[in-house]
Protein backbone atom coordinates (compact mmCIF):
# COMPACT_ATOMS: atom_id res chain seq x y z
CA UNK A 1 0.00 0.00 0.00
CA UNK A 2 0.87 3.49 -0.63
CA UNK A 3 0.78 6.13 1.93
CA UNK A 4 1.85 9.51 2.56
CA UNK A 5 1.67 10.01 5.81
CA UNK A 6 5.09 8.70 7.11
CA UNK A 7 6.89 11.22 9.09
CA UNK A 8 5.36 11.77 12.44
CA UNK A 9 6.45 14.35 15.40
CA UNK A 10 5.48 14.04 19.02
CA UNK A 11 6.58 17.03 20.81
CA UNK A 12 5.44 16.45 24.00
CA UNK A 13 6.93 12.51 23.69
CA UNK A 14 8.22 12.72 27.40
CA UNK A 15 4.59 13.00 29.41
CA UNK A 16 1.86 10.59 29.60
CA UNK A 17 0.27 10.24 26.56
CA UNK A 18 3.84 11.38 24.59
CA UNK A 19 5.13 8.40 26.55
CA UNK A 20 2.09 6.15 25.53
CA UNK A 21 2.02 6.68 22.05
CA UNK A 22 5.56 6.89 21.56
CA UNK A 23 5.96 3.29 23.04
CA UNK A 24 3.24 2.08 20.49
CA UNK A 25 4.69 3.85 17.36
CA UNK A 26 8.49 2.98 18.10
CA UNK A 27 8.98 0.10 15.68
CA UNK A 28 6.62 0.85 13.69
CA UNK A 29 6.13 1.27 9.85
CA UNK A 30 6.49 5.05 10.53
CA UNK A 31 8.86 7.45 10.40
CA UNK A 32 8.95 9.29 14.17
CA UNK A 33 10.63 11.92 15.89
CA UNK A 34 10.65 12.47 19.52
CA UNK A 35 10.86 16.42 20.76
CA UNK A 36 10.67 17.63 24.82
CA UNK A 37 10.80 20.16 26.56
CA UNK A 38 11.39 19.13 30.36
CA UNK A 39 14.80 17.56 31.58
CA UNK A 40 13.35 15.00 34.02
CA UNK A 41 10.96 13.96 30.70
CA UNK A 42 13.35 14.09 28.15
CA UNK A 43 15.67 11.38 30.56
CA UNK A 44 12.73 9.00 30.57
CA UNK A 45 12.66 9.29 26.52
CA UNK A 46 16.26 8.41 26.10
CA UNK A 47 15.91 5.66 28.85
CA UNK A 48 13.67 3.70 26.29
CA UNK A 49 16.71 3.74 23.46
CA UNK A 50 14.56 6.55 21.79
CA UNK A 51 16.74 9.78 20.70
CA UNK A 52 15.67 13.37 21.21
CA UNK A 53 15.00 15.73 18.42
CA UNK A 54 14.56 19.55 18.52
CA UNK A 55 10.99 20.49 17.62
CA UNK A 56 12.12 23.93 15.10
CA UNK A 57 14.31 20.94 13.14
CA UNK A 58 11.46 18.06 12.58
CA UNK A 59 8.10 19.73 12.40
CA UNK A 60 8.87 21.23 8.60
CA UNK A 61 9.38 17.81 7.85
CA UNK A 62 6.79 15.89 9.57
CA UNK A 63 3.23 15.03 7.69
CA UNK A 64 1.78 14.40 11.28
CA UNK A 65 2.78 16.25 14.30
CA UNK A 66 1.05 14.89 17.39
CA UNK A 67 0.37 17.67 20.00
CA UNK A 68 1.05 15.32 23.07
CA UNK A 69 1.25 18.98 25.53
CA UNK A 70 -0.85 19.64 28.46
CA UNK A 71 -4.21 21.31 26.82
CA UNK A 72 -3.78 24.41 28.91
CA UNK A 73 -0.08 24.66 26.56
CA UNK A 74 -1.71 24.08 23.23
CA UNK A 75 -2.70 27.40 22.17
CA UNK A 76 1.49 28.52 22.92
CA UNK A 77 2.92 25.44 21.61
CA UNK A 78 0.25 25.54 18.59
CA UNK A 79 1.38 29.17 17.67
CA UNK A 80 5.16 27.82 17.90
CA UNK A 81 4.57 24.42 15.83
CA UNK A 82 1.94 25.65 12.55
CA UNK A 83 3.67 28.03 11.01
CA UNK A 84 6.72 25.94 10.47
CA UNK A 85 4.66 22.90 9.25
CA UNK A 86 4.91 22.11 5.42
CA UNK A 87 1.60 22.47 3.46
CA UNK A 88 -0.85 19.53 3.62
CA UNK A 89 0.58 18.37 7.11
CA UNK A 90 -1.69 17.57 9.63
CA UNK A 91 -1.51 18.98 13.47
CA UNK A 92 -3.09 16.31 15.76
CA UNK A 93 -4.59 16.61 19.64
CA UNK A 94 -5.56 14.13 21.87
CA UNK A 95 -8.20 16.04 23.54
CA UNK A 96 -10.75 18.64 21.91
CA UNK A 97 -11.29 20.79 24.65
CA UNK A 98 -8.26 23.26 22.64
CA UNK A 99 -9.87 22.82 19.64
CA UNK A 100 -13.04 23.47 20.16
CA UNK A 101 -12.28 26.44 22.02
CA UNK A 102 -10.57 27.45 19.47
CA UNK A 103 -7.38 28.00 20.36
CA UNK A 104 -5.43 26.08 17.94
CA UNK A 105 -2.96 28.28 15.43
CA UNK A 106 -4.82 28.03 12.27
CA UNK A 107 -3.19 27.94 8.58
CA UNK A 108 -4.15 27.71 5.53
CA UNK A 109 -3.30 23.98 4.01
CA UNK A 110 -2.92 22.48 7.31
CA UNK A 111 -5.41 20.81 8.35
CA UNK A 112 -6.30 19.42 12.28
CA UNK A 113 -7.49 16.47 14.13
CA UNK A 114 -8.23 15.29 17.77
CA UNK A 115 -8.12 12.13 18.12
CA UNK A 116 -9.53 10.36 22.14
CA UNK A 117 -8.81 7.06 22.92
CA UNK A 118 -12.42 5.61 24.50
CA UNK A 119 -10.25 3.02 26.52
CA UNK A 120 -11.40 0.12 26.92
CA UNK A 121 -15.20 -0.96 27.73
CA UNK A 122 -16.03 -2.40 30.74
CA UNK A 123 -18.37 -5.35 28.79
CA UNK A 124 -14.85 -6.02 26.86
CA UNK A 125 -14.74 -9.92 26.57
CA UNK A 126 -11.12 -10.34 28.00
CA UNK A 127 -9.18 -13.59 27.90
CA UNK A 128 -5.85 -13.08 28.94
CA UNK A 129 -3.88 -11.76 32.38
CA UNK A 130 -2.19 -8.67 30.08
CA UNK A 131 -6.04 -7.76 29.02
CA UNK A 132 -7.26 -7.54 32.16
CA UNK A 133 -4.36 -5.59 33.58
CA UNK A 134 -5.29 -3.04 30.58
CA UNK A 135 -7.78 -0.69 31.99
CA UNK A 136 -6.32 2.40 30.27
CA UNK A 137 -5.75 0.61 26.97
CA UNK A 138 -2.74 0.96 24.18
CA UNK A 139 -1.21 -2.04 25.82
CA UNK A 140 -3.24 -5.59 25.52
CA UNK A 141 -6.90 -4.48 25.63
CA UNK A 142 -8.75 -3.02 22.59
CA UNK A 143 -10.21 0.05 22.62
CA UNK A 144 -12.48 2.26 20.39
CA UNK A 145 -11.33 5.70 19.54
CA UNK A 146 -13.18 8.98 18.77
CA UNK A 147 -11.25 10.79 16.60
CA UNK A 148 -12.41 14.30 14.66
CA UNK A 149 -11.01 15.05 10.92
CA UNK A 150 -13.21 17.89 9.41
CA UNK A 151 -11.20 19.26 6.59
CA UNK A 152 -8.73 17.22 4.26
CA UNK A 153 -10.17 14.18 2.38
CA UNK A 154 -11.04 10.59 2.86
CA UNK A 155 -7.39 9.13 1.74
CA UNK A 156 -5.85 11.48 5.10
CA UNK A 157 -8.90 10.23 7.22
CA UNK A 158 -7.45 6.76 6.33
CA UNK A 159 -4.23 7.04 6.82
CA UNK A 160 -4.90 9.19 9.81
CA UNK A 161 -6.99 5.95 10.82
CA UNK A 162 -3.90 3.83 10.67
CA UNK A 163 -1.77 6.43 12.78
CA UNK A 164 -4.17 6.27 15.63
CA UNK A 165 -4.76 2.62 15.55
CA UNK A 166 -1.30 2.38 15.79
CA UNK A 167 -0.55 4.88 18.38
CA UNK A 168 -3.35 3.51 20.66
CA UNK A 169 -3.63 0.17 19.61
CA UNK A 170 -4.77 -2.51 19.98
CA UNK A 171 -7.80 -0.31 18.60
CA UNK A 172 -11.31 -1.91 17.15
CA UNK A 173 -13.13 0.54 15.83
CA UNK A 174 -12.10 4.62 15.33
CA UNK A 175 -15.75 6.58 15.28
CA UNK A 176 -15.37 9.59 13.50
CA UNK A 177 -17.14 12.70 15.12
CA UNK A 178 -17.03 16.77 14.76
CA UNK A 179 -15.06 18.67 17.35
CA UNK A 180 -18.41 19.84 19.09
CA UNK A 181 -19.52 16.15 19.23
CA UNK A 182 -15.78 14.71 20.69
CA UNK A 183 -16.39 17.65 23.50
CA UNK A 184 -19.77 16.19 24.55
CA UNK A 185 -18.19 13.02 24.98
CA UNK A 186 -15.53 14.29 26.80
CA UNK A 187 -15.50 15.92 29.04
CA UNK A 188 -19.25 16.02 29.22
CA UNK A 189 -20.63 12.10 28.89
CA UNK A 190 -17.29 10.81 30.72
CA UNK A 191 -15.62 12.97 32.72
CA UNK A 192 -18.32 15.53 34.06
CA UNK A 193 -20.83 12.60 34.67
CA UNK A 194 -19.01 8.90 34.30
CA UNK A 195 -15.49 9.86 36.14
CA UNK A 196 -18.14 11.90 39.01
CA UNK A 197 -19.65 9.01 39.40
CA UNK A 198 -16.58 7.14 40.07
CA UNK A 199 -15.06 8.95 42.26
CA UNK A 200 -18.60 9.47 44.05
CA UNK A 201 -18.82 6.09 44.14
CA UNK A 202 -15.84 5.33 46.17
CA UNK A 203 -16.47 8.11 48.83
CA UNK A 204 -19.58 6.54 49.68
CA UNK A 205 -17.13 2.88 50.34
CA UNK A 206 -15.04 5.50 52.55
CA UNK A 207 -18.38 6.99 54.27
CA UNK A 208 -19.66 3.41 54.70
CA UNK A 209 -16.36 1.75 55.98
CA UNK A 210 -15.23 4.57 58.01
CA UNK A 211 -18.60 6.33 59.64
CA UNK A 212 -20.45 3.26 59.93
CA UNK A 213 -18.14 0.99 60.60
CA UNK A 214 -18.44 -1.90 58.53
CA UNK A 215 -15.27 -4.38 57.42
CA UNK A 216 -13.19 -3.30 54.47
CA UNK A 217 -13.57 -5.97 52.58
CA UNK A 218 -17.49 -7.22 52.76
CA UNK A 219 -17.83 -3.32 51.82
CA UNK A 220 -15.78 -3.64 48.49
CA UNK A 221 -17.22 -7.15 48.02
CA UNK A 222 -20.67 -5.61 48.14
CA UNK A 223 -20.15 -2.23 46.12
CA UNK A 224 -17.82 -3.81 43.24
CA UNK A 225 -20.05 -6.98 42.90
CA UNK A 226 -23.21 -4.47 42.60
CA UNK A 227 -21.09 -1.89 40.41
CA UNK A 228 -20.88 -4.87 37.63
CA UNK A 229 -24.75 -5.79 38.13
CA UNK A 230 -25.77 -2.12 38.15
CA UNK A 231 -24.24 -1.59 34.70
CA UNK A 232 -25.33 -4.63 33.42
CA UNK A 233 -28.77 -3.99 34.15
CA UNK A 234 -28.79 -0.47 33.08
CA UNK A 235 -26.87 -0.67 29.75
CA UNK A 236 -27.56 -4.33 29.11
CA UNK A 237 -30.86 -5.58 30.33
CA UNK A 238 -29.60 -8.66 31.70
CA UNK A 239 -32.63 -8.84 34.25
CA UNK A 240 -34.57 -5.91 35.67
CA UNK A 241 -33.60 -4.23 39.12
CA UNK A 242 -36.75 -5.66 41.81
CA UNK A 243 -39.38 -3.41 42.74
CA UNK A 244 -37.56 -2.95 46.04
CA UNK A 245 -34.11 -1.82 44.55
CA UNK A 246 -35.97 0.52 42.22
CA UNK A 247 -37.70 2.90 45.25
CA UNK A 248 -34.65 2.85 46.65
CA UNK A 249 -33.06 4.35 43.59
CA UNK A 250 -35.61 6.89 43.38
CA UNK A 251 -34.66 7.96 46.70
CA UNK A 252 -31.59 7.90 45.73
CA UNK A 253 -32.16 10.19 42.74
CA UNK A 254 -34.57 12.66 44.75
CA UNK A 255 -31.58 12.97 47.61
CA UNK A 256 -28.14 13.20 45.28
CA UNK A 257 -29.39 14.48 41.67
CA UNK A 258 -30.81 18.13 41.15
CA UNK A 259 -33.83 18.20 38.89
CA UNK A 260 -32.22 20.03 36.09
CA UNK A 261 -29.04 18.25 35.94
CA UNK A 262 -29.11 17.66 32.35
CA UNK A 263 -27.77 21.00 31.65
CA UNK A 264 -25.06 20.29 31.27
CA UNK A 265 -25.72 19.07 27.88
CA UNK A 266 -26.55 22.34 26.94
CA UNK A 267 -24.01 24.28 24.55
CA UNK A 268 -23.81 27.33 27.33
CA UNK A 269 -22.47 24.67 30.09
CA UNK A 270 -20.24 22.91 27.50
CA UNK A 271 -18.96 26.35 26.59
CA UNK A 272 -18.41 27.27 30.87
CA UNK A 273 -16.69 23.62 31.78
CA UNK A 274 -14.75 23.79 28.43
CA UNK A 275 -12.96 27.22 29.81
CA UNK A 276 -12.77 26.24 33.40
CA UNK A 277 -10.66 23.40 32.44
CA UNK A 278 -8.49 25.45 30.31
CA UNK A 279 -8.39 27.84 32.65
CA UNK A 280 -9.47 30.48 29.53
CA UNK A 281 -12.32 33.45 30.52
CA UNK A 282 -14.32 31.83 27.70
CA UNK A 283 -14.08 29.76 24.74
CA UNK A 284 -13.51 32.03 20.82
CA UNK A 285 -16.06 30.83 18.66
CA UNK A 286 -15.65 31.14 15.11
CA UNK A 287 -19.25 32.76 14.52
CA UNK A 288 -19.27 34.58 17.59
CA UNK A 289 -17.47 37.47 16.22
N1 LIG B 1 -3.30 11.76 30.74
C1 LIG B 1 -4.37 11.14 30.23
O1 LIG B 1 -4.93 10.21 30.79
C2 LIG B 1 -4.91 11.59 28.88
C3 LIG B 1 -5.83 10.78 28.22
C4 LIG B 1 -6.27 11.15 26.95
C5 LIG B 1 -5.83 12.33 26.38
N2 LIG B 1 -4.96 13.13 27.08
C6 LIG B 1 -4.50 14.36 26.42
O2 LIG B 1 -3.12 14.19 26.09
C7 LIG B 1 -2.47 15.47 26.08
C8 LIG B 1 -1.25 15.40 26.95
O3 LIG B 1 -1.67 15.15 28.28
P1 LIG B 1 -0.70 14.41 29.34
O4 LIG B 1 -1.59 14.02 30.47
O5 LIG B 1 0.11 13.38 28.65
O6 LIG B 1 0.23 15.63 29.77
P2 LIG B 1 1.60 15.55 30.61
O7 LIG B 1 1.63 16.78 31.45
O8 LIG B 1 1.76 14.23 31.27
O9 LIG B 1 2.73 15.64 29.49
C9 LIG B 1 2.91 16.75 28.69
C10 LIG B 1 4.36 16.78 28.25
O10 LIG B 1 4.52 17.86 27.33
C11 LIG B 1 5.79 18.47 27.58
N3 LIG B 1 5.79 19.81 27.00
C12 LIG B 1 5.09 20.90 27.39
N4 LIG B 1 5.36 21.94 26.57
C13 LIG B 1 6.24 21.49 25.63
C14 LIG B 1 6.88 22.09 24.51
N5 LIG B 1 6.69 23.37 24.19
N6 LIG B 1 7.71 21.32 23.77
C15 LIG B 1 7.94 20.03 24.08
N7 LIG B 1 7.35 19.41 25.15
C16 LIG B 1 6.50 20.13 25.90
C17 LIG B 1 5.88 18.45 29.11
O11 LIG B 1 7.23 18.62 29.54
C18 LIG B 1 5.33 17.06 29.42
O12 LIG B 1 6.36 16.09 29.41
C19 LIG B 1 -3.52 16.48 26.54
O13 LIG B 1 -4.14 17.05 25.41
C20 LIG B 1 -4.51 15.59 27.29
O14 LIG B 1 -5.82 16.15 27.36
C21 LIG B 1 -4.47 12.77 28.28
Amino acid sequence: MTYELKKIAIVGAGGKMGMRISNNLQGSHYSVTYCENSPRAQEQILATGRTLSATNDVVPQADVVILAVPDVALETVSAQVVPQMKNGAILLTLDPAASYAGLLAQRDGIHQAVAHPCHPSVFLERYTKEEHADAFGGNAAVQDVCAAFESGNDKQRSELANIIAVMYGPVGVVHWVTVKQLAYLEPTLVETVACMVGSFMKEALDETINRIGLPEAAAKAMLYGHIQIALAVSFRSTNPFSDACMIAMEYGREQIIKPDWKKIFDEKELDLIIARMLKIDAVRKADAA
